[in-house]
């Protein structure tokens, strides 16, 4: 063993450390490009990121316009009605009980029978804390009118403006200690946001969506009438027919065009103009000038038939 040549070989190769790394410098580079290159080809996989990116989706979730129906909101005497009075607080109170104490309670403390599942909680009107639009006038004229957003709260805009006021004078007389004064700088902002002076005319309104749904369908309908017309122009072997396949680029536009025009109706001249004043790619063609006086008849006879 101790005089085995390889041994010894590697021997006097270990004590001599240049030459040693000499012969394993290319093992070494070859093992570094093999790791570079498998890197390299698998950079996507290092770059990607196994939590996946917790940001909304803003092209998923769509607002649209809500549903409003049409509605009148009659004008209103806001000097009458801007101070609370015996009678005004009376119609309030008679209003409350009918409309508001299921929930609200009797005596404004928010505990109504209704009040006992809903989350969040009527409001007390007795406590003065937590409020979202506030004790003041405005505050429950905006709370009646808008309601309260992912609450039991809706809104009561369909009241008629006396009775809204009737409603929040009585509560703030009745419930709520040390109401804000009401000032006359605050009906007139009200007055400006929901034209309570001048009544408002609010017209309906339905989802973009919807709408654009409805006119594609008149659409649609329109664009079937004129094709199903055309189908029936294509299978008739007159002479009126094919001038008209002849002259028309686009058959059903020309059709629909025809229909919505009385130009060309009264005589064979007027379609004569009417046709030259219309050449273009959605209607007639460069033929039209070339229609010889029997044709130009024969079509005007025939389109008169048929739209
Ligand atoms: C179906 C139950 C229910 C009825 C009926 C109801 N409310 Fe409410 N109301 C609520 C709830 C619930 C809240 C609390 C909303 C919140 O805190 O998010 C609330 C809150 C309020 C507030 C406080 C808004 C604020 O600024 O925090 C006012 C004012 C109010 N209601 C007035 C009325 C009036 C006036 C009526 C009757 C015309 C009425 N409510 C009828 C459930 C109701």
């Amino acid at each position: 063993m101790k005089n085995n040549p390889i041994l010894k070989e590697i021997k006097i190769l270990l004590e001599d450390k240049p030459k040693l790394f000499m012969l394993l410098y290319p093992y070494m580079l070859v093992i570094a490009i093999a790791l570079g290159v498998y890197f390299v080809l698998n950079l996507n996989d290092v770059a990607r990121q196994s939590v996946p990116p917790k940001l909304a989706d803003t092209t998923a979730v769509v607002a649209d316009l809500s549903v409003i129906a049409a509605k009148s909101v009659p004008a209103a005497d806001l000097k009458a009605i801007s101070q609370p009075s015996p009678e005004l607080i009376e119609n309030g109170k008679q209003s409350f009980q009918k409309l508001c104490a299921s929930c609200h309670g009797e005596s404004g403390n928010g505990a109504g029978p209704a009040a006992g599942v809903l989350n969040p909680a009527p409001r007390d009107f007795t406590s003065s804390e937590n409020w979202i639009n506030g004790q003041s006038v405005t505050g429950i004229f905006t709370s009646m009118e808008e309601g309260i957003p992912n609450s039991a709260m809706v809104a009561y805009d369909y009241l008629p403006t006396e009775e809204k006021f009737a409603l929040l004078h009585y509560i703030r007389s009745t419930f709520i200690k040390n109401a804000p004064n009401v000032t006359t700088d605050e009906i007139a902002a009200l007055d400006q946001t929901y034209n309570l002076s001048a009544g408002a005319e609010v017209p309906a309104q339905i989802p973009v969506a919807d709408a654009i749904n409805l006119i594609g369908n008149e659409h649609n309908k329109e664009i079937k009438k004129y094709e199903s017309l055309f189908n029936e122009i294509k299978t008739e072997s007159v002479p009126g027919s094919f001038l008209f396949q002849r002259v028309s680029n686009s058959p059903v536009q020309v059709l629909s065009i025809l229909e919505k025009s009385s130009d060309w109706r009264k005589s064979v001249s007027s379609l004569n103009d009417f046709l030259l004043a219309n050449i273009g790619a959605l209607c007639f063609n460069q033929t039209v000038y070339n229609l010889s006086a029997t044709e130009l008849e024969t079509l005007y006879t025939y389109l008169q038939k048929k739209v």
